[in-house]
């Protein structure tokens, strides 16, 4: 069963941005991170990262095709894209939605997500380890 691991604008800067909100670990290492993970679910999983909305509008409805479901974080465009809500919307496989830090209790403008009523659930605040509970309720929900 694949899984689609998608992130947003900035994420590929990790490890060298605002430690205080996102830790210190690269995407890189958040990856092998999930893959130790992936392996005790028995799942196969894909990365992918793009600063661009409309490629990542492209993976999702890709995914659609080819995965069982997705760990998504949007990143910035949580707050901002209708066209990912609707590609969430209608790409045909579940979505988690997921924060490495926890926009609730940052300033206003993160605490709107345009994906949120679309998504099977949000998972947010528990940095790198927010996937990992993403991908533990996708093996599980993928396999009923
Ligand atoms: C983020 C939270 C967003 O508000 C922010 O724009 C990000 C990262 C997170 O993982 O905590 O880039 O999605």
């Amino acid at each position: 069963m694949k899984i689609l691991v998608l992130n947003g604008p900035n994420l590929n800067m990790l490890g060298r941005r605002e430690s205080e909100h996102y830790g210190s670990l690269t995407l890189d290492h958040i990856n092998e991170r999930l893959a130790g993970v992936a392996g005790e679910l028995g799942l196969e999983l894909e990365f992918a990262q793009s600063n661009s909305e409309g490629e990542l509008v492209s993976a999702l409805q890709r995914a659609g095709e080819s995965c069982a479901g997705v760990a998504l974080n949007a990143a910035a465009y949580t707050h901002t894209s209708v066209a990912l809500r609707d590609a969430v919307l209608c790409c045909g496989v579940p979505v988690v939605e997921v924060h490495l830090s926890n926009p609730a209790a940052r300033e206003g403008f993160r605490h709107v997500s345009y994906l949120a009523g679309a998504v099977a659930g949000s998972i947010a605040g528990f940095g790198w380890r927010s996937y990992a509970l993403a991908l533990r309720w996708l093996a599980e929900k993928c396999a009923s």
